[in-house]
């Protein structure tokens, strides 16, 4: 039986996968390159440093530790910057409708993210109060497609992670939610997210009964 919902922040709560491919766009452009959306697709649900180094090859571009540090804090600055104008009309369609369906039919929910900056945005538009435990990019190690992040999530809840249902827009979170055991629920396009277990194109196209069906 499904226990418990673990929610991805970024392109799933949230559209703030805009903001990050806006502020990597950004730095690409003046570094000298550019990379295309298809690319972007392969950022989400990445940490900072490793999305960072993934540009910079396809840019070709070498850069010293120092130099990559410097150039995330930028990254992150700009990115910050826009996510501080954040309100909760950003809150993606049927996602604070959801998450509410889901404390009502008992479910637990937690946030699974990547991000350093998820209290912000969470403060920001109003819903950190909807989440009964918060695991993000300050609390793990290892990056998704390992399922720590998933892993901390349940444990915190005290469920098992088969009891779990990952909601997730990224192909490395998807993976991620499979390598922990768990149900994977794909928000965007089918062809995009195939090892999803179901892929709707957004969390108001979501029901407690689609997920009783996992
Ligand atoms: C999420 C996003 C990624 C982002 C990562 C780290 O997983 O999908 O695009 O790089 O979080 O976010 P941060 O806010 O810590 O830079
Ligand atoms: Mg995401």
């Amino acid at each position: 039986d499904i226990k418990a919902c673990i929610f991805d922040l970024d392109g799933v709560i949230v559209d703030t996968a805009v903001y990050h491919y806006k502020a990597w766009k950004r730095l690409a452009n003046e570094l000298g390159f550019d990379f295309t959306e298809e690319q972007n697709e392969q950022l989400k649900g990445v940490s900072r440093v490793r999305s960072l180094q993934l540009i910079l090859g396809w840019g070709g571009v070498t850069k010293t530790e120092a130099e990559q540090t410097e150039l995330a804090t930028r990254k992150n600055d700009w990115y910050v910057d826009m996510i501080n104008q954040m309100t909760p009309a950003e809150i993606l369609p049927g996602a604070l409708d959801f998450l509410e369906a889901c404390r009502a039919a008992g479910l637990k929910t937690a946030l699974g993210s990547a991000s350093k900056n998820s209290m912000t945005i969470l403060n920001k538009v109003g819903i950190a109060h909807l989440f009964d435990t918060i695991v993000d990019g300050n609390h793990v190690s290892a990056p998704k497609p390992d399922p720590e992040v998933f892993l901390k999530g349940a444990e915190a809840l005290g469920v098992s992670p088969t009891e779990c249902v990952v909601f997730e827009d990224a192909i490395a979170g998807v993976q991620a939610a499979k390598n922990g055991g768990m149900k994977a629920v794909g928000i965007g396009s089918p062809e995009t997210l195939s090892q999803a277990d179901l892929v709707v194109s957004g969390l108001d196209k979501m029901t407690i009964e689609k997920l009783k069906e996992l």
